[in-house]
């Protein structure tokens, strides 16, 4: 069976489902490809981002922590529980109605659009290499065993990432497993070591920390967290720490190796080679794009180093109107940033302008307090050599953070030297991944400190903190006591 479509997608994630969206609001018959079967073999559409990426692991977050305060900080308000108990059942049972609600909130978006939600594994038939041909074809696979051919004039490659897997601790996804398995634990693991202190092993080192496990986090790196800003690293680390969350910068995995019901890890730091024992281990030492086996044969196409193809600002790819965009390309792996690449490769080919602006992708961090940050890092600037103003403000000095007891964290702000533009935000605070919406509109608006300065903010508001960042950055903030031209 052959069918014929301006747009075959492939991949429904945040990248690939939000551009067929868009595909069709802009009148292009739109077929989307995917191969996600959730653990109940059901195909499902959002992939990685909403059945075992940003919305479970945000559900487990939320539920963790507060049943970390019911236990540990709701007495300081006043609040007395007693008997509190986790039901872990029923916290991943929330989790799934989420998943469950979101990913079929997709399908009906599908369906209203009249977009074709192909459900099967899908292969880029290789003519497609032919710079000429106008018709690309994709075969697909599909889960009834049938194989069924697309013909398109564009194609659109969003097939996300996985995690990267270590050759010397194989994960099983019973001792040893990678992030959906840490998202799917039946039982709270009593020791769990974590390889990798990236934004996965934060996050959900932090969720099975405050459900009860004694977690240990191994990072080859000496540096923490050093995407984020220097200052702004080290009070997370800070903070992470006071929490119990047991850090080992600077420390090398030698072997894991799963037993019955534990894990053998073996590890080199500076005092030497060591042995320990963990009920689980999660491997989150990054993901890697979906790229092999795409094409039916060697194509032509460019691929980077690390399997990323390769494409211009435009998503466009080496192979004229095939496009990728999402974790298969360069930049970070983010949901929203695939999203706005979705966007613009819909626009794209409905002969519309677009750009992404690739230099304002916010950055967040959802442990407690969170972290989140857009533009330039102080280091960034330092290695440019760029003169820049440092306005910052404590949390502890903000009214409202007291009020709701959130004083843990600053906001820090980097202005030009000479125009006073702001080049970077960084926050960590509990409010950090909302509060950096105005960062963005701010910097992509080109406003300076002053401006930020001279707007009303409401009180009392965690935003008050970046009012009051920015006013010091000339030296003026009013809630702290400051030396005039700036911190
Ligand atoms: P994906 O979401 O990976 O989707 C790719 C889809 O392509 C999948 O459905 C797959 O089945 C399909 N596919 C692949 N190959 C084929 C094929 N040959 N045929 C048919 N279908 C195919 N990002 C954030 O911005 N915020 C967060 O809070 C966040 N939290 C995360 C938490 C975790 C635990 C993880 C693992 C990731 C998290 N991320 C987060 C990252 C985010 O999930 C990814 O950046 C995002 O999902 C990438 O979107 P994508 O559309 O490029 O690919
Ligand atoms: P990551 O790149 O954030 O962190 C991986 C860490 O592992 C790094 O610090 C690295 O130095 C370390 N590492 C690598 N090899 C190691 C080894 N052999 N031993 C010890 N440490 C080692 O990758 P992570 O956490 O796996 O996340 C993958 C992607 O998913 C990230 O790029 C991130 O953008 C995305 N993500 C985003 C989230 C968010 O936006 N809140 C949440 C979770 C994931």
């Amino acid at each position: 069976m052959k069918q014929e479509y301006d747009v075959i997608i492939i991949g429904a994630g945040p990248g690939g489902y939000v551009a067929a969206i868009r595909c069709a609001q802009l009148g292009l018959k739109t077929a989307c490809v995917d191969k996600w079967l959730d653990h109940n073999k059901k195909p499902k559409l959002g992939g990685t981002c909403l059945n075992v990426g940003c919305i479970p692991s945000k559900a487990l977050l939320e539920s963790s922590e507060l049943y970390h305060q019911s236990e540990y900080d709701l007495t300081q308000h006043g609040v007395e529980v007693k008997g509190i108990s986790l039901n872990l059942k029923q916290m991943m049972d929330r989790k799934e109605t989420v998943v469950n609600n979101l990913t079929f909130g997709i399908e009906s978006l599908f369906k209203s659009n009249k977009i074709d939600w192909i459900q099967g594994c899908a292969t880029i038939v290789n003519d497609s290499k032919i710079p000429d041909k106008q018709t690309k074809t994709t075969k697909v696979a599909l889960h009834n065993d049938k194989e069924v051919t697309l013909n398109a004039a564009n194609i659109i490659i969003a097939t996300g990432s996985s995690p990267v897997n270590l050759g010397i601790a194989p994960t099983d996804q019973k001792n040893i497993v990678d992030s959906s398995g840490a998202l799917a634990f039946n039982k709270v693991p009593k020791t769990l070591g974590i390889i990798g202190a990236g934004v996965i092993g934060l996050e959900l080192g932090s969720v099975w920390k405050r459900l009860g496990s004694k977690v240990k986090i191994f990072e080859a790196q000496d540096d923490f967290l050093s995407i984020a800003d220097k200052l702004i690293a080290k009070e997370s680390l800070k903070q992470f720490v006071n929490q119990g969350l047991d850090i080992c910068l600077n420390t090398r995995l030698l072997s894991a190796q799963s037993k019955k019901n534990s894990v053998l890890v073996k590890y080199q730091d500076s005092d030497g080679e060591h042995s320990e024992t963990f009920e689980k281990i999660i491997i989150a030492v990054g993901r890697s794009p979906n790229s092999e086996g795409l094409f039916e044969d060697e194509t032509e196409l460019v691929i980077d180093a690390g399997g990323f193809f390769h494409v211009n600002d435009r998503c466009e790819t080496s192979l004229p109107g095939i496009y990728a965009i999402g974790d298969t390309v360069r930049g970070p792996m983010l949901a929203h940033k695939g999203s706005e690449e979705g966007l613009m490769v819909a626009d794209l080919i409905a002969g519309k302008h677009r750009e992404v602006n690739y230099n304002l992708i916010p950055s967040v961090i959802y442990t407690q307090p969170e972290i989140a940050w857009v533009g330039k890092t102080e280091q960034e600037l330092e290695t440019s050599g760029v003169d820049y103003n440092i306005g910052t403000f404590p949390f502890a000095a903000s009214g409202r953070a007291q009020a709701v007891n959130e004083t843990v964290g600053m906001v820090k702000v980097i202005s030009h030297a000479k125009t006073d533009r702001i080049l970077g935000v960084h926050i960590i605070g509990s409010q950090a991944s909302e509060m950096i919406a105005q960062a963005v509109i701010a910097m992509e608006l080109g406003a300076s400190s002053e401006d930020i300065a001279l707007t009303m903010f409401a009180h009392p508001t965690f935003s008050e903190a970046f009012h009051e960042a920015a006013l010091s950055v000339s030296g003026n903030a009013l809630h702290i006591a400051q030396r005039r031209g700036g911190s």
